[in-house]
């Protein structure tokens, strides 16, 4: 029985036994956090917002009365005093998540693209309003990323963090290189399997990663990264023959997810595909698994790795953050005022033509004496030295396949030397570059 809660006012003083929460959606995640939050009786729904009312929800003893079709019923309920928002989408989750904040509630949200874009404006409204807004869910499903990186990493620097972010890339590349198949059947693949969209846009192409890592640099430097200057580049020009040659040499090929902070410049923040050594913790993550491997300066490295998506692993990361919540509230305390986020300001980001990396380049040649020599005089040329140069065989039509690693060089470097390279006349194509980690 509920005893010391005031309905039309969301913030007790006092402890109570029972939580009100409404929820934004009830798909995927919103069903696993409905499900999982049935072992807490404490916790009660009233309001759940969807967008078709006569749609079956895969709970059971679902009271209808709870549905509504209009969103800002859930954020303008004066019982509500925790908004669960796993709609999606951009503007009207925002306006949800704004209006819910002015009004007094505490937000948890899974919404990655919502966070990385509009995180700072919303976490500076909650601080102002003195609610939470949590979204342990937002950044690589079921693995707790975002407290630990707040929290448990906080006496240290972080120099240097990796990530495999994103599930569906990193199960079709996983498939190319342990199947052989090329990207357009692992894409298929992928797509039937559930663990790609029929629209695959934000995934193969690198966006849902650059979300990740934006929201995961800001905690880690704590300062604001703008998801639209982390410079991306996604899987679709992986052929199976890269991954293959890789493999040769003792690497893999991952999309990674990639932030490093030095003191003098601008932090480097990219998403594109890398070759990983075998040696590597992120060799080892494969299929629909996500990873973050963090070097802190006291800690050294350590990671976190886990399911980045699905109803239940995704609906942990969300209920953690409400229980989070809801036991302040029980207790009348101010919730967790720890788990506030406070970035000092926004950040430019280090351009990709000043990052540094070792390269690996695939280069289609005429298979002539002088090749070799030619290739070397180029990068020697712009200052990039070569770790190695390997022939990898004779293509059907007669040309070879030289294959160089390099040293560490910058990126402006690189490409000044692969203009030279693509303008020699025994250069038939640049079949790839790819950074190595
Ligand atoms: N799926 C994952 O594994 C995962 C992992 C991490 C984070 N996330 C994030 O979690 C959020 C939800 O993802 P999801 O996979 O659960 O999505 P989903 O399965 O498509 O569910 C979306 C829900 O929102 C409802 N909805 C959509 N537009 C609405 C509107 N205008 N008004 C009211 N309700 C509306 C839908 O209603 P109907 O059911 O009536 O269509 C549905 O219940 C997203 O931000 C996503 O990025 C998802």
């Amino acid at each position: 029985m509920e005893t010391m809660l005031d309905k039309s006012n969301t913030t007790p003083t006092t402890g109570v036994n029972t939580v009100h929460l409404g929820m934004v959606g009830f798909g995927t995640v919103g069903t696993g956090v409905y499900k999982v939050l049935e072992r807490h009786p404490e916790l009660v729904f009233e309001k759940i917002a969807v967008r078709d009312t006569q749609k079956a929800r895969q709970v059971e003893g679902l009271n209808a009365d709870l549905i509504t079709a209009d969103p800002f019923e859930v954020v303008r309920d004066a019982s509500v005093q925790v908004v669960i928002e796993v709609m999606g989408g951009v503007d009207i989750a925002k306006n949800l998540i704004t209006e819910a904040l002015q009004n007094g509630k505490h937000v948890i949200t899974a919404n990655k693209e919502l966070i990385a874009k509009h995180g700072a404006e919303l976490l500076a409204l909650a601080n102002k309003k003195n609610v939470r807004l949590l979204f342990e869910g937002a950044v690589a499903g079921g693995i707790p990323i975002i407290m630990p990186l707040k929290l448990s990493l906080a006496a240290n620097q972080v120099e240097v963090m990796a990530g495999i972010l994103n599930g569906t890339t990193n199960y079709i590349l996983t498939k190319m290189s342990q199947e052989g198949w090329d990207f357009e059947t692992a894409l298929k693949t992928a797509q039937e399997k559930g663990f790609a969209e029929a629209d695959p846009t934000n995934d193969v192409d690198g966006f849902d990663a650059a979300y990740k890592i934006a929201i995961l640099s800001s905690i880690a430097f704590n300062q604001s990264v703008n998801p639209e200057d982390v410079h991306c580049e996604g899987i679709r020009s992986i052929t199976a023959e890269d991954i293959q040659t890789a493999d040769k040499l003792g690497y893999v090929i991952k999309l990674i997810a990639l932030a490093k902070k030095s003191a003098d410049s601008n932090p480097d923040i990219r998403v594109h595909p890398m070759l990983v050594s075998k040696h590597h913790p992120l060799a080892n993550v494969e299929n629909e698994y996500n990873a973050l491997w963090v070097l802190g300066d006291a800690v050294g490295d350590v990671m976190f790795y886990g399911k980045g998506a699905g109803e239940l692993p995704t609906a942990s990361a969300v209920c953690a953050d409400i229980l989070a919540v809801c036991r302040g509230l029980l207790k009348g305390n101010d919730p967790i005022p720890s788990m506030t986020f406070e970035y000092q300001g926004s950040t430019p980001l280090s351009s990709i033509e000043n990052t540094t990396n070792r390269y690996y380049i695939q280069v289609n040649t005429a298979d002539t004496p002088g090749v070799i020599g030619n290739l070397g005089q180029a990068c020697g040329k712009h200052g990039v030295s070569l770790d190695s140069v390997m022939q990898q065989g004779t293509h059907a039509d007669g040309n070879a396949c030289i294959v160089l690693l390099t040293h560490e060089v910058t990126e402006g470097e690189m490409q000044a030397a692969l203009k030279d390279i693509e303008a020699q006349p025994t250069t038939q194509s640049i079949g790839a570059m790819i950074r190595v980690l």
